[in-house]
């Protein structure tokens, strides 16, 4: 049996980047002897197994079939006669398909070491069709490593086109989409995930909320990018540089779905947009099984937004709803997510990205006036109940007049 290093692990020593995970290929051996050697089967129909003692990951070498169970959905086939040429030509990308024995020599029959001084994307055979998961993990490759200058191959985002336009990405788990989506949404541009998977079709399919909103303009005195699409773009490049976590991130990315049901002759305004857009972030979120916090903040940051934007100009007892929305009592941090969301809305807009945004610290401290309102003497004047709800609500709205009125002064 002969054991190579592969994947992203050659692919980042190569490129000088750090390297977390090892993934290894076993060529010339079966399950049983893995199994006698002590190492851990993964799953009863995949020849993937972890080490005794490193716990890392040790593929058999295999060829892999398209067609129903198994792992994620496939078969594979799995046997010593498997050669390291065979299993690599199976996998996504040229970079990806290299692999290092423990002398640090390199097996690279598909010019990974080319395409990564070329800095280029390339699917390494026609098998890349046999995971149309491969959309998503390309898009996400051009997204982390556009620093470093790389592209999608012509030929690559061609067959990216095809399988987006066969209908394949519909059959794609919400898991393993989610996964992709989210460390893609994680890297430093990740707009470029986005832009690469709308130039190959798969943007209509996986999110045509976000798609519709190309083409769709906005009034020039707030957005002077005009195009909606062009706007969320940038909302989500600021997100990234100003290292916001995933959750606003995501609802970045979905906070203007309503623009695109505008109808065409109220352009370029858009009435009630933030309502209008809550069933369709519904909608993706759960067509992906988001995580509970990224859902319900891209649902509030909708609904919201513009209320954050008009901070400083709100009632009272608006601005008190907006808290209790929130939940700001129990949920300060969600709270600051959907501060942090607003100001990446503002800045994401051309020329404006430098921008202050002096609502954020007026939210911060009427959450701080409402929150500081006791309790304790509300309890001891005998409230109980609901009538202590209505009474502590009571306060809290005097505590955001005076608020108001002291940051007006
Ligand atoms: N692979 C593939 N097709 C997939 C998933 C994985 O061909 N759908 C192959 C690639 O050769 C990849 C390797 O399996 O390099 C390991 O996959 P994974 O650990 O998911 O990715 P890495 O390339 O290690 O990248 P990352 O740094 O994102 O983990």
């Amino acid at each position: 049996m002969r054991i190579y290093k592969v994947g992203g692990a050659v692919r980042d020593r190569l490129l000088g980047k750090p390297v977390t995970d090892i993934d290894w290929v076993v060529v010339g051996a079966t399950t049983e002897e893995m199994l006698a050697q002590g190492y851990r089967p993964v799953g009863a129909d995949f020849p993937v197994f972890l080490h005794p003692k490193s716990g890392e990951e040790y593929a058999l070498a295999r060829t892999e079939r398209k067609s129903g169970r198994g792992y994620g959905g496939f078969t594979f086939h799995a046997s010593p006669e498997v050669t390291l040429e065979e299993d690599l030509i199976r996998r996504d990308l040229t970079i990806n398909a290299m692999a290092e024995d423990d002398q640090q020599n390199l097996t690279d029959p598909y010019h990974g070491q080319r395409d990564l001084e070329a800095r280029v994307l390339r699917h390494v055979s026609p098998a890349f069709a046999e995971d149309p998961l491969r959309v998503l993990r390309a898009a996400r490759f051009a997204a982390r490593y556009a620093g470093l200058g790389f592209t999608v191959a012509p030929e690559t985002l061609e067959l990216m086109r095809q399988l987006s336009e066969s209908g394949e990405l519909k059959a794609l788990t919400a898991e393993r989409s989610w996964k992709e989506i989210s460390r893609a949404l994680m890297e430093d541009q990740p707009r470029v995930f986005i832009e690469v998977l709308r130039e190959c079709g798969a943007l209509k399919v996986l999110m045509p909320e976000v798609d519709a909103l190309f083409g769709v303009p906005q009034p020039a005195a707030h957005h002077p990018e005009i195009d909606t699409g062009v706007h969320t773009l940038s909302v989500l490049e600021q997100a990234a540089q100003h290292k916001q976590p995933l959750t606003v991130r995501w609802a970045c990315l979905l906070h203007d779905l309503g623009k695109g049901l505008t109808p065409e002759e109220e352009w370029p305004r858009h009435i009630a947009h933030e309502h209008t857009g809550l069933k369709l972030i519904k909608a993706v979120n759960e067509r992906f099984k988001a995580p509970k916090d990224c859902q319900e903040l891209a649902l509030l940051v909708g609904q919201y937004h513009t209320h954050g934007h008009r901070a400083l100009e709100l009632k009272p007892s608006t601005l008190l709803d907006l808290l209790q929305s929130f939940d700001v009592y129990r949920r300060p941090q969600r709270f600051e997510e959907f501060i942090a969301a607003c100001e990446m809305d503002a800045r994401g807009r051309k020329g404006l990205e430098q921008r202050s945004y002096p609502q954020a610290d007026y939210l911060r401290g009427a959450a701080t006036a409402a929150r500081n309102v006791a309790v304790q003497p509300l309890l001891e004047k005998g409230f109980k109940g609901p009538e202590l709800g209505e009474a502590i609500k009571r306060e809290r709205l005097k505590a955001l007049k005076a608020y108001k009125e002291a940051a007006s002064a």
